[in-house]
């Protein structure tokens, strides 16, 4: 039999699955963009190697990594207000005086599709060169109608220009734009009876997110833009309980949403909320960090309740302007105190959960192959050390994206 290009055994190599690292040595297949076999690499019969092109032996496999919380397109930079919080101002007054989200989203107004396409190009090859095969981002940067949609509409050309799967994510709800100062009602209704049945109708929006704070938008708010996504058949989640507690998550997850992120102060009762709901926590450490936060997301009662954790980088131009998940993936551990193994989990089963995808993420018979192989020598490595370059191969679809 001939060899067949598009069947590929890995041999003797440490998987991390996406819950655990497997105790054996173990081999995969891929074949037509499946994962087409995980077994002990002792398993391994004639019928598995025959055709198959050996794509190399030894070195950690896990899922490609899953980054289910950007906001990589957008225009400008934010390094004047970094300076300006390093001086002692917080992200919130700068946020009330005019800056933050909205002087991003100035920014992105005045550019074109092909401009914010050709900034956030980039930042996404930067999230795949470190590993990343999904990528999800958010609008939230425009608020108005048109550059809402001109932000999902970059999000999904992103998606097309680079072998990574793109999942778009609706954040009307993000900020009150200036010619809405005094009148939010009427911002939310602009989301609710405008944006969001546009971007359903066009399906730029694979979800609806809200931004639930005090300086941005109320739970009463957050749920008229619920409703009017479920009316869409649209899933939700949320960004909640990242300055103060206003019980978002919890409501969040009476709505049913795929994930509650941020959730710093999040307590027992919202932590429950999320467990009954079958919401994922999303922690964001590269925000925690970059606002020098002192309030740690409730990391043990997430544990004890058994609610799936994930992590992200939530690259933005303000609260995280981090482009790398692996550095994501030690600051879980260093800052939050996950382990190694919940770190990776929280960056590939769980993010994919995150996002309401249940065909990557993992290393099973039958998902998409969309992996990577490390030049490690076990999977916590990847959490314990900061170093770029140790990815080795990265498959997406099946397909060899990256060789070294
Ligand atoms: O996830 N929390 C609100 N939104 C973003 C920050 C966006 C920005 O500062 O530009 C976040 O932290
Ligand atoms: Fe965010």
């Amino acid at each position: 039999m001939p060899p067949n290009p598009t069947r590929r055994l890995w041999r003797n190599i440490t998987v991390f699955d996406g819950e655990r690292e497997l105790p054996e040595p173990m081999a995969v297949l891929v074949e037509d963009g499946r994962i087409a076999r995980l077994c002990p690499d002792a398993a391994l019969d004639e019928s598995d190697t025959r055709g198959a092109t050996e794509m190399g032996r030894g070195g950690v496999m896990t899922p490609g990594l899953v980054d289910c919380h950007t906001h990589l397109v957008f225009g400008g930079s934010r390094a004047d207000e970094f300076t300006r919080r390093l001086e002692g101002a917080s992200y919130a007054q700068i946020a009330q005086a005019g800056g933050g989200i909205l002087s991003t989203v100035r920014a992105t107004r005045a550019a074109s599709e092909t401009e914010l396409h050709a900034a956030a190009l980039p930042r996404l090859a930067a999230l795949v060169a470190d590993g990343a095969t999904t990528v999800e981002i958010k609008s939230g940067y425009g608020l108005t109608l048109a550059d809402e949609l001109k932000m999902l509409r970059v999000a999904r050309r992103l998606g097309d220009t680079l072998p990574v799967r793109v999942c778009t994510t609706l954040l009307g709800a993000h900020a009150l734009p200036p010619e809405y100062r005094d009148d939010a009602d009427g911002y939310v209704r602009l989301v609710c009876d405008e944006m969001i049945p546009a971007a359903a109708a066009e399906g730029l929006a694979d979800t609806v997110d809200v931004f639930c704070e005090g300086i941005a938008f109320s739970p009463a708010q957050c749920e008229r833009v619920f409703e009017a996504a479920a009316r869409h058949g649209l899933a939700v989640k949320a960004h909640a309980e990242q300055l103060s507690n206003l019980g978002g998550a919890a409501l969040a997850a009476r709505h049913r949403a795929l994930s509650a992120d941020h959730l710093e102060y999040l307590d027992e009762a919202g932590v429950a909320a999320l467990a009954e709901a079958g919401t994922v926590a999303t922690l964001l450490p590269g925000a925690f960090l970059t606002l020098r936060e002192t309030q740690l997301p409730p990391v043990a009662a997430l544990r004890r309740h058994g609610v799936p954790m994930a992590i992200a980088t939530d690259a933005n131009p303000g609260s995280s302007p981090i482009f790398m998940p692996t550095l994501i993936l030690n600051l879980a551990c260093t800052l939050f105190r996950l382990t190694p193994s919940e770190a990776l989990a929280g960056m590939t089963a769980h993010g994919a959960r995150a996002l309401g995808l249940t065909d990557t993420g993992r290393i099973a018979q039958g998902l998409r192959a969309d992996l990577c192989m490390w030049d490690v020598a076990r999977p916590a490595e990847l959490a314990y050390a900061v170093q770029p370059g140790r990815l080795r191969q990265r498959v997406f679809d099946g397909e060899i994206t990256h060789e070294r």
